[in-house]
This record gives C-alpha cells, structure tokens and sequence, in this order.
C-alpha cells in the first residue's frame, strides 16, 4: 500500500509545488513507484514536471466521477501524475454531496496498491481540496520559506488536522516542517529556522535535518518541464531534496517498524 503524503501550507510562494516535485522525482530515482497528484487549480505540478496541463484529462474529471482514476492517470518519465488546471477552481461550487471531503480518497483507493508513494500538492487556501487532501493523506509535509517571517495560516493548519483527526482520519500524522529556499549567511533565514523550531514543538512535530538552499536552478527547472536531479544534479537544492528523502525513508521505515501502519 502506497504511502500518502501531502504538501501543504495556507501561505502562497513557500515552495509547496517544488518540493512535491523534488520530492516526487527523488523517490522514483530511488526506484519506488510514485504518483504526483496535483489538486491546486494553478496547475503547477504537472507543468513543472512536463505535462500539457491544459490537454487530456485532469483531477477534475477524476474528482467529479466523469472519469475513472485509470483515465486521468499519466505517465512523465518515470512519475506517474495526475494532472490539474484551472478548471479545478470550480471545485468549492461542483463537488457536492456529504462525503464531498473524501472524493480524493476513493478516488484514489483502486491504485493505492500500485504505487509505493503517493504524493500530494495542495492550494495555496483552506478549501474542499486542501480538506480532500488531508483526508486522503497518511502524512503532511509543511514547506516553510526562509525568505518570509510569517505564521500566517499555522493555526488553521493544526485546527484543520486535528478536526480530520478526530473525524475522517485518525491515522494523520505531521511529518515535518521543511525549509526552504535557506541562505545560510541571511539573518532572516536563520531567524525563520529558529521559528520554524517553535512551530514544530506546537504541532508535535520536528523541522528536517536538511534545509532546502535557495539557488536558481530551482526556479529554472519548472520552465525546462524536468525535475531539478534532471536539470541540475549538482545544484544545492538537488543535493538537499536529495537528502530530505533518505529522511522520509528512516521516518516512513521507523513509523512501519513502530506498527503504525500494518500492512
Ligand atoms: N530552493 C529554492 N531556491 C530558489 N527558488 C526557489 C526554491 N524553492 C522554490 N523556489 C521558487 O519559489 C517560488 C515559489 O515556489 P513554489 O511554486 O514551489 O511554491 P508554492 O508554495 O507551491 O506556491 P503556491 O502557494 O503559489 O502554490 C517559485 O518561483 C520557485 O521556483
Ligand atoms: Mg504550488
């Protein structure tokens, strides 16, 4: 059974969509079988990954029951991904009905089997996708930029998982805190790791080892549609992510061997 994870943060620009990428990318290049789903109606996941948003269908149909999880399924080198793009805003209006929260989870219940990860971009928002994720999902990440003091939107995330908690999904754990975009020599940076420190004792959580440098390549690799290992191996972010997924491992083996899944 495919682990779920899930990038989440209400604050825009913060390096969600990046690291959902990276993160995607290195697990495949270990040899894991993963799924990229991408439930944020600017599309960015598959667009930095390669994909023709705006051709063949997306999480949207998927997500409505216009189309099966087989048909929305494609395949991006070695990733498969699930595609979205601006039809998905309609989503707060569309999806109805009383299990609307858990449309992604049963869409995704017949491939679980498939993949040894799943993981998941949400919108920069609180809304029905960024709910659906958190339903579907065994972990969170929390991507926090090192660029930006801000807390904004924190509270509501530990509201909201506690709520999924106490509901829909028990099984809900955050992982970690992951910073992003880190300038070691910038007083900003080091005064968000300290922060992100104290966010993390407050969700019961801890902030990865490995800090996420700030370097161009991670900008420019979305515009070329390749991973950032493809396009730069040896750029500082290709190195961290690379790094922040042998800690995913031990966390995912440590939580298996600790009985918090059986499988
Ligand atoms: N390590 C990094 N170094 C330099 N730039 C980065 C790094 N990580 C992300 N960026 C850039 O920061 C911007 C925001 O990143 P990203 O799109 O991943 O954030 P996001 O949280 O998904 O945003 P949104 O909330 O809009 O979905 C992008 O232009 C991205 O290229
Ligand atoms: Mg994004």
């Amino acid at each position: 059974m495919a682990h779920t994870i899930v990038l989440t943060n209400q604050k825009g620009g913060v390096g969600k969509t990046t690291t959902s990428a990276a993160i995607a990318a290195g697990l495949a290049r270990k040899g894991y079988k993963v799924l990229a789903v991408d439930m944020d109606p600017q599309g960015n996941l598959g667009f930095s990954l390669g994909v023709d948003i705006d051709k063949g269908a997306s999480i949207y149909e998927g997500l409505k029951g216009d189309a099966t999880v087989y048909e929305i399924i494609r395949r991006i080198s070695d990733i498969d991904i699930i595609q979205s793009n601006i039809l998905l805003s309609s989503a707060e209006a569309t999806l109805k009905g009383e299990n609307r929260d858990l449309l992604l989870k049963n869409l995704l219940a017949p491939v679980e089997k498939l993949y040894d990860y799943i993981i998941i971009d949400t919108p920069p928002a609180f809304n029905i996708l960024t709910l659906n994720g958190y339903s579907a999902a065994d972990y969170l990440i929390i991507p926090m930029s090192a660029e930006i003091l801000s807390l904004v939107g924190l509270v509501q995330l530990k509201e909201t998982y506690e709520t999924v908690r106490q509901s829909v999904n028990p099984q809900l754990k955050i992982m970690g805190i992951i910073l992003t975009k880190y300038e070691k020599r910038r007083k900003l940076s080091r005064d968000v790791l300290e922060m992100a420190g104290t966010v993390a004792e407050q969700l019961n959580t801890k902030v990865f080892k490995t800090v996420v440098r700030s370097s161009v390549a991670a900008a420019e690799a979305p515009a070329h549609g390749v991973n950032i290992f493809e396009y730069s191996a040896k750029s500082a972010p290709a190195k961290d992510y690379g790094a922040i997924v042998k800690e995913i491992l031990r966390i995912v083996e440590e939580d298996e061997t600790n009985g918090k899944k059986d499988e």
